[in-house]
Parts: structure tokens; C-alpha cells; sequence
């Protein structure tokens, strides 16, 4: 068993790293303070190939793999979570998903410009009454002939005010229940179609969260994502990805949390030696490390399942489970680390502690993550 990572690999990561200090960290408290979306910063991503890392060249994308993604995910987070969720939305839930199951029509038309970064997507499957409970949509895409009509609201969007194409996930045949949902593909401007009020959330501050209304929009028949009613399978199996994504994001709040405690605690002093040299502070540290090492394991285990084309459900959904729990645990001690420098916003642990609790919640909380590893052990 070889844990080595690739010549390739080594690069990706040091772009991302040398990115992430360059181009995220100055303006990341403020971004942070103002709710301020990184629009300069994610069009400079773009260009570096970080916005469709896995698509195919030929779609523009970077063609590389889902190791490369995790690496480059953990590098972006641990400075800007905010960045790295639209990296991973558009990355893992909108690329992949028209990658793998749109029609040549709809990747030249609308992938070509993802993957480069030129536009970015949003997925939207969360409504007011449909959370974790995602096959009671509610949202309706009624069939016309040539075209659905759509109708409903959906919530907590990520990139809702800064995407140009949003996949949708629609009933389309209420009495068939999941198996009569759709996915289709709305433009920004379509008539009918409007963004709602900007959520104004504990972290994650930078990224732009919006409730979208749709009301009679007209959604031609070629934009829907696969066969009829594949929309159901069509949002799990592209979540089931995207859970690697938000994995690698909790495994770099976490790792930038633990970067910043190790380098506080060699430069505070207290009872007159550093505070790394108290055995309370190398405590933390020890466990700090075990546990960021373990999920950041889970998480390429993941990413190799992926990529080697094996089943990543069980493994995605324990990444994200467990790197979830020690981005939380991890940033809660950093901030105990820096007493009360860590309450106060210049030394960015208070920002990751409030980043790290969205990874617990968004694409399935640690309960549904808990559902799809024990449906796994039970089949
Ligand atoms: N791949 C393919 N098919 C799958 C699948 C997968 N990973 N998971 C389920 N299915 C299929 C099942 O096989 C079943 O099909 P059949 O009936 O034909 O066999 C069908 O889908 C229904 O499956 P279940 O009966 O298991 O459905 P369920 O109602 O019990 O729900 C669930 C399962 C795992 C709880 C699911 O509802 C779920 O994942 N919920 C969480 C949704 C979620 O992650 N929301 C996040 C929103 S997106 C977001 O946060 C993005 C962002 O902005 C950052």
C-alpha cells in the first residue's frame, strides 16, 4: 500500500497553498466582517484551473484527479471556507453532475464556461420544507410538452446571487415520489425566475446564501439533466461526491485552525516559558494533529474510491461525518489556545470555529451521514 502522493499531487497542493496565502488571506476578515463574496478571488481560481478541477479537458477543465481536489479543497479552506464552498459547488455538484449526466448540447453550452470559471452554478435541491427529507419536494416542474413549468421555492442556495445556471430539482409526477423528480437547468434572467433575500449567516460569510422563487418559468424540455424523473438519483449520486468536497473543506478549517494554534503557542509566553512548552497546550496539540491526520486519511480514501471507480458512498459520507466532527473539535481548542486573543477576530480560529459548524449541516447533517454509512453495514 503505497500513501505516497504524486509528483502532480505535491504541485496542486503548493498552487493551492501559495493561492490561498497570496490571493484569500489578505481581506479574508473583512470579506468575513462585510458578507463580501470573493468575486476577484474565485475569477482568479477560475483561471488557475480551481473551478472544474476534474472536468475533462475538452470541457475546459483541468482533468485531473479527485485526490488533487481533496488536496487543493484542505488548501483553500484552511484560509477561505467561504472560497471553497464555491469551489466545491461548482466543482463537485454542478460540474460533475452535467459532466457525468448531461447531454453534449447542455456540457457545450454550459460546462465549457463552468469548469473555467467564467460562470459559476448553484445546485438546488433544499426548500423550506425539504432538508434532509429530500424527496419531499415541493417545488414543481409540471410537463408542458416542450417545455416544464416551474413553480416553488427553494432555500439556503449556495452561490444564489452570483450563478449564471442553477440545476433545480423538481417534482415533476408528485404521485410517483422520487422516482417523478426532475433536474433541470435554469439560466439566471429566465422570466419568472427570482433571487430572494441574502441570508446573513454565523460563518461561511463570504459565500452568498439565497432562497430563489421560481414562478411559471418556462424551462425548455432540453435542459432537464438525464431520463425523466432521474432527478432523485441524479441529486444523491452527485451529492454522494460533493460530501468529499465538504469533507476536504472541514479537513482545511481544521488544519488551518491547528497551523495557527502550533505557531501561537511557540510565540506566547506564559509562567514564563512559551505556552507550547505546558504540557496542557502539547495535549491539545498531540490530539489535535491525531485527528485532523485520521480525517484527512478518510477523506483521500474517499477520493481514491472515486477515482479508481469503486463505490464511494459509505467512504465519502465517514469523511465528511468525522472530518465534520474534528473541524468543530479542532477549532473550539484553537480558540482555547489563544484565549482571548482567540476570541477576537484579528487571529482568524474565531472565524474557522464559526466556519466549521456549516460542515456539520450542509449536503446532509452527521445525522444523514450516519443514515447512508448504516444503510451501507445493513444491505
Ligand atoms: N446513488 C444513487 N441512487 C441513490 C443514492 C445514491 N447515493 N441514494 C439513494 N438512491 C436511490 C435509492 O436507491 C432509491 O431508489 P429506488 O427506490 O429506485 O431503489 C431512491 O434513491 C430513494 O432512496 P431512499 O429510499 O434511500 O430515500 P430516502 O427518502 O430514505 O432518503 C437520504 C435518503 C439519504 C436521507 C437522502 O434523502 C439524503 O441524502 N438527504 C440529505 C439531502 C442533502 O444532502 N441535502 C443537502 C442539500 S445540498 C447542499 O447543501 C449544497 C450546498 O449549498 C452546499
Amino acid at each position: 500500500m503505497n500513501f505516497q502522493l504524486t509528483e502532480e499531487h505535491l504541485a496542486v497542493q503548493a498552487a493551492a497553498r501559495d493561492f490561498a496565502q497570496t490571493e484569500l488571506l489578505p481581506g479574508v476578515i473583512e470579506r468575513d466582517e462585510h458578507q463580501k463574496f470573493p468575486a476577484e478571488q474565485i475569477k482568479k481560481m477560475g483561471e488557475l484551473g480551481f473551478m472544474g478541477m476534474m472536468v475533462d479537458p475538452k470541457y475546459g477543465g483541468g482533468g485531473m484527479d479527485s485526490v488533487s481536489y481533496v488536496l487543493a479543497m484542505e488548501e483553500i479552506s484552511k484560509v477561505d471556507a467561504s472560497a471553497s464552498v464555491v469551489m466545491s459547488v461548482n466543482n463537485s455538484l454542478v460540474c460533475w453532475g452535467l459532466e457525468h449526466f448531461g447531454t453534449e448540447e447542455q456540457k457545450q453550452k454550459y460546462l465549457t464556461k463552468l469548469a473555467t470559471g467564467e460562470i459559476i452554478g448553484a445546485f438546488c435541491l433544499s426548500e423550506p420544507e425539504a432538508g434532509s427529507d429530500a424527496t419531499s419536494q415541493r417545488t414543481t416542474a409540471e410537463d408542458k410538452g416542450d417545455y416544464y413549468l416551474l413553480n416553488g421555492t427553494k432555500n439556503w442556495i449556495t452561490n444564489g446571487s452570483t450563478a449564471s445556471v442553477y440545476i433545480i430539482i423538481a417534482q415533476t409526477y408528485p404521485e410517483k415520489g422520487h422516482r417523478g423528480i426532475n433536474a433541470l437547468i435554469v439560466e439566471r434572467g429566465m422570466e419568472g425566475f427570482e433571487v430572494g433575500l441574502k441570508e446573513n449567516k454565523l460563518g461561511i460569510r463570504g459565500s452568498d446564501t439565497h432562497s430563489l422563487m421560481f414562478s411559471d418559468v418556462k424551462v425548455p424540455k432540453e435542459n432537464r439533466i438525464g431520463e425523466d424523473g432521474f432527478g432523485f438519483k441524479f441529486a444523491m449520486q452527485t451529492l454522494a461526491g460533493g460530501r468529499i468536497g465538504i469533507a476536504s473543506q472541514a479537513l482545511g478549517i481544521a488544519s488551518g485552525a491547528m497551523e495557527l494554534a502550533l505557531k501561537y503557542s511557540k510565540e506566547r509566553k506564559a509562567f514564563g516559558v512559551e505556552i507550547a512548552k505546558h504540557q496542557a497546550i502539547q495535549f491539545k496539540l498531540a490530539d489535535m494533529a491525531t485527528n485532523i491526520e485520521a480525517a484527512r486519511l478518510l477523506c483521500l480514501q474517499a477520493a481514491y474510491d472515486k477515482d479508481e471507480h469503486r463505490d464511494y458512498g459509505m467512504s465519502g459520507a465517514m469523511a465528511k461525518l468525522f472530518a465534520s466532527k474534528v473541524a468543530m473539535e479542532t477549532t473550539v481548542e484553537a480558540v482555547q489556545i489563544h484565549g482571548g486573543y482567540g476570541f477576537v477576530k484579528e487571529y482568524h480560529v474565531e472565524r474557522l470555529m464559526r466556519d466549521a459548524k456549516i460542515t456539520q449541516i450542509y449536503e446532509g447533517t452527521s445525522e444523514i451521514q450516519k443514515i447512508v454509512i448504516s444503510r451501507e453495514l445493513l444491505k
